[in-house]
């Protein structure tokens, strides 16, 4: 059979394309290694997908080339993926700061892709692991275990390295390498924080303990949950700053930052004196962390009794404790990767090599990196989106 384009990858950004480019009469053909569509949509949201962000902007995004984005982002926006999941009849609600999910189950949108995608123009082989891509002239010709398919243009869709366990692998950074594009260094994204030594056994005696914190790396600050683990550190605070740490660099958490601790212990000392002070700040975080807390700071009894520099230093650990990660948990675990194909290698019209043509890279394969809320669907379907309405037959 011949087709117009192969996509490598059968999850967000190739079967979004895959729909899109069957829309204008171009006939796909659809390359997985696994034996299921979409499993990282699956997964996501908790089981129901959080679809998108319709706050998105491109300063929700991480990338060595930060505009590169911009182009694809405008051209497809959350409200244009809202108006096809409207379409489509699938319950959906907002969570919080815009993060839209399925009411459901993040099948719905599984469906929906497929649906887009018309048996007389799409073809999925899945299971079939592509051995080797070769360029021989203006085609590409890609090797599976029985047999050889040629085509003029060939998408690579095949995501990050993020959850190795359900199908995630380096395939797409290794053809950019092959035609001779730049990868930028990949790292794990939105992933929990590990810890040593004293700060690991506080994680594990608070693990499940979760708190609003505000959490900080130089001017870069995100204020949600954050989740005590038996691991180290996790939760949406803990994830979004992830993706802006490196190795050897601290954060800083404050864990009440609905108040100025010196302040408000200065108060307390006055109007509560005969408290004990872990019964103090338990006013202004959970009981078990307040104890921590104290005890991290060897700060105990009535708070009448405590002096100005103990309050000090209970103050400083409240609102801005320094913390210094060792590692995080790794692509096991993490949401994202971090990096990928250089965008100064693609064209942010279509998503073409400039050095390779008819060669298109799309979704998180590319050095484009979402924060947590969506953002990383939404550069899926933008990115697919972009290749698809510059494509012609
Ligand atoms: P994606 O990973 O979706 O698809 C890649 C496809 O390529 C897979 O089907 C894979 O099997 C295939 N493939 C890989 N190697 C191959 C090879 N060698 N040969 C053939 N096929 C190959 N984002 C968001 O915006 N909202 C959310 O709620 C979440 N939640 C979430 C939860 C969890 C647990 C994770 C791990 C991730 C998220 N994400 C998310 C991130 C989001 O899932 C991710 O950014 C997109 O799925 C990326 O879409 P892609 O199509 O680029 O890759």
């Amino acid at each position: 059979m011949d087709f117009d384009v192969i996509v490598i990858g059968a999850g967000a950004a190739g079967l979004f394309f895959a729909g899109l480019a069957a829309q204008k009469g171009m006939k796909v053909l659809v390359l997985d290694h696994r034996e299921k569509i979409g499993e990282k949509i699956r997964i996501s949201g908790g089981g129901r997908c959080n679809f998108t962000n319709i706050y998105s902007q491109p300063s929700n995004f991480l990338s060595q080339n930060p505009h590169f984005a911009k182009s694809a982002l405008a051209r497809f926006t959350p409200d244009d993926f809202l108006k096809l999941v409207r379409k489509y009849g699938i319950p959906y609600h907002e969570k919080k700061m815009g993060q839209m999910f399925c009411d459901h189950s993040a099948q719905d949108i599984i469906d929906m892709l497929f649906a887009l995608c018309p048996e007389q123009y799409v073809t999925f082989q899945l299971g079939q692991p592509v051995q080797a891509v070769q360029r021989q002239e203006d085609k590409f010709t890609l090797t599976t275990a029985d047999q050889h398919i040629s085509c003029p243009r060939l998408v690579i869709a095949t995501g990050g390295l993020s959850i190795p366990k359900i199908g995630a692998t380096g395939f797409g950074y290794d053809v950019a390498r092959q035609f001779g594009l730049n990868v930028i260094t990949t790292r794990p994204a939105l992933v929990p924080l590990t810890f040593d030594d004293e700060m690991a056994r506080i994680c594990r005696e608070l693990s499940g303990l979760s708190v609003e914190a505000k959490v900080m790396l130089g001017t870069i600050a995100f204020q949600e949950g954050l989740l005590f683990s038996h691991r180290g550190l996790t939760g949406p605070s803990i994830l979004q700053i992830s993706s802006y740490w490196q190795e050897g660099m601290d954060i800083t958490v404050n864990l009440a930052p609905q108040e100025q601790l010196d302040k408000w212990l200065q108060e307390a000392q006055k109007s509560k004196g005969k408290q004990d002070i872990h019964t103090v700040l338990s006013a202004v975080m959970p009981q078990r962390l307040a104890a921590q807390i104290c005890n991290v700071t060897g700060q105990t009894g009535r708070i009448s009794e405590l002096s100005k520099k103990s309050l000090a230093t209970l103050s400083t650990l409240g609102n801005a404790w320094q913390l210094h990660p060792i590692g995080t948990e790794g692509y096991k675990k993490a949401e994202v990767t971090l990096g990928g194909v250089d965008t100064h290698e693609l064209s942010s019209k279509d998503m073409q090599a400039k050095r390779c043509p008819g060669l298109y890279f799309i979704g998180e394969v590319v050095d484009v990196t979402g924060h947590l809320g969506g953002h990383n669907f939404q550069w899926a379907w933008a990115s697919a989106h972009a290749a698809a309405t510059h494509m012609s037959v």
